[in-house]
């Protein structure tokens, strides 16, 4: 649905210099995905999904919406294209002056439509998003999970292929955030729309994407599966993102904890590895911590972990002490991978 390739894009700074946005970035969106675009602040995020629709024209690159080119296109077939391309933002941008109703209707008298053909989409959108009480309300008489509402209505007054959503819920709390996200799911789901998602909050990816691109100084520097990039990040960065969302490190005390095991254990016992164990789909069900104690007699001490669901799938994290013999601790090991069970050694953090 979207492609692009190579695409750059610099910026004169105030000083004098240039700051490359945008920097070769290539990625392939497919239709009816909800792709995210992470990163932190000034990484280029807003500057690339502007792009998608031309706002910001790039210095270099190509990019194709629904199999167009979209530097092949005279200036009216770019509109056209723009309105297959709706747009919501961390700010709303709704019209201060005009009613629930009236912005939401404002995209379909730009395109000439009649006041009656109008009047039967709006309130169809209205309904769609939750706010059929409110169309003749103001922005200003609105929660900010409302103002949202609004937006997205508006962006799909035209019934558009794509949404764009620059940091749509991070002027929202946590509830609220959770509410538009579902209304962005259930539109991607019942109207088959594709949705590219820029957030700064793995929290909100791993709620409602499908696929995530992590963004740092302009490039993309990991691409993949939610479920993948939660389970196997490639990169420092990606690993501090998750850190917010699933507790991956050991938190000091419990380290001090097991250290302070270690250093008074008598002589002849077996030695201690520590272990972080991610499961997911299946295995998280399945009793392969208690099969691996009755065959080979591992000892295992649970320091630390979590589950939780993504992409419909569950997923564990573990991290553990186990001793037993190197006999045992390996045939423990090979009983899990042979499971799928993601296995990291973090002796060397004790
Ligand atoms: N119109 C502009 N003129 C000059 N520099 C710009 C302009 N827009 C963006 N930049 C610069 O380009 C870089 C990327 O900015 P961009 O807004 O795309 O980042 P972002 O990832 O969206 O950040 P945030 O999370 O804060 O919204 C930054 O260094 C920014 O200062
Ligand atoms: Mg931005």
């Amino acid at each position: 649905m979207i492609e692009l390739s190579h695409v750059s894009h610099s910026f004169r700074t105030p000083a004098g210099g240039t700051v490359r946005a945008v920097d070769d970035v290539s990625l392939q969106i497919a239709q009816g995905e909800i792709f995210g675009i992470i990163g932190r602040s000034g990484a280029g995020k807003s500057t690339l999904v502007r792009t998608l629709n031309l706002l910001t024209r790039p210095e270099q690159g190509q990019i194709r919406v629904d199999g167009r080119n979209l530097f092949d296109l005279d200036e009216d077939a770019l509109l056209r294209a723009r309105r297959q391309i709706g747009m919501i933002f961390q700010h709303f941008n709704l019209l201060a002056s005009r009613t629930v109703y009236g912005n939401v209707a404002l995209p379909l008298e730009l395109v000439g439509l009649s006041p009656k053909v109008i009047a039967s989409e709006v309130n169809n959108l209205l309904a769609l998003v939750g706010l059929a009480d409110e169309a003749e309300r103001y922005p200003h008489q609105l929660s900010g999970g409302q103002k949202q509402r609004v937006g997205i209505a508006r962006a799909l007054a035209n019934n558009p292929k794509v949404l764009l959503s620059d940091e749509a819920t991070s002027a929202l709390d946590p509830e609220t955030t959770r509410a538009i996200l579902d209304l962005l799911k259930r539109i991607n789901r019942e109207l088959g729309l594709t949705i590219v998602l820029i957030t700064h909050e793995m929290q909100v990816v791993k709620q409602i994407c499908d696929r995530v691109a992590v963004m740092d100084a302009g490039r993309i520097i990991e691409t993949g599966r939610v479920l993948d990039v939660f389970r196997s990040p490639q990169t420092d960065l990606t690993r501090t993102l998750i850190g917010d969302v699933i507790a991956h490190e050991l938190p000091p005390t419990v380290l001090d904890r097991v250290r302070r095991r270690i250093a008074s254990r008598t002589d002849g016992a077996a030695p201690e590895r520590l272990l972080r164990l991610s499961f997911a789909g299946d295995d998280v069900d399945r009793p392969l911590l208690s099969d691996a104690v009755k065959r080979f007699g591992v000892d295992f001490n649970i320091l630390h972990g979590q589950i939780d669901e993504i992409q419909g799938q569950a997923f564990a994290s573990l991290t553990l002490l186990a001793r037993a013999s190197e006999e045992a601790i390996r045939g423990t090991l090979d009983l899990l991978r042979g499971h799928d069970v993601r296995i990291e050694e973090l002796n060397h953090v004790l």
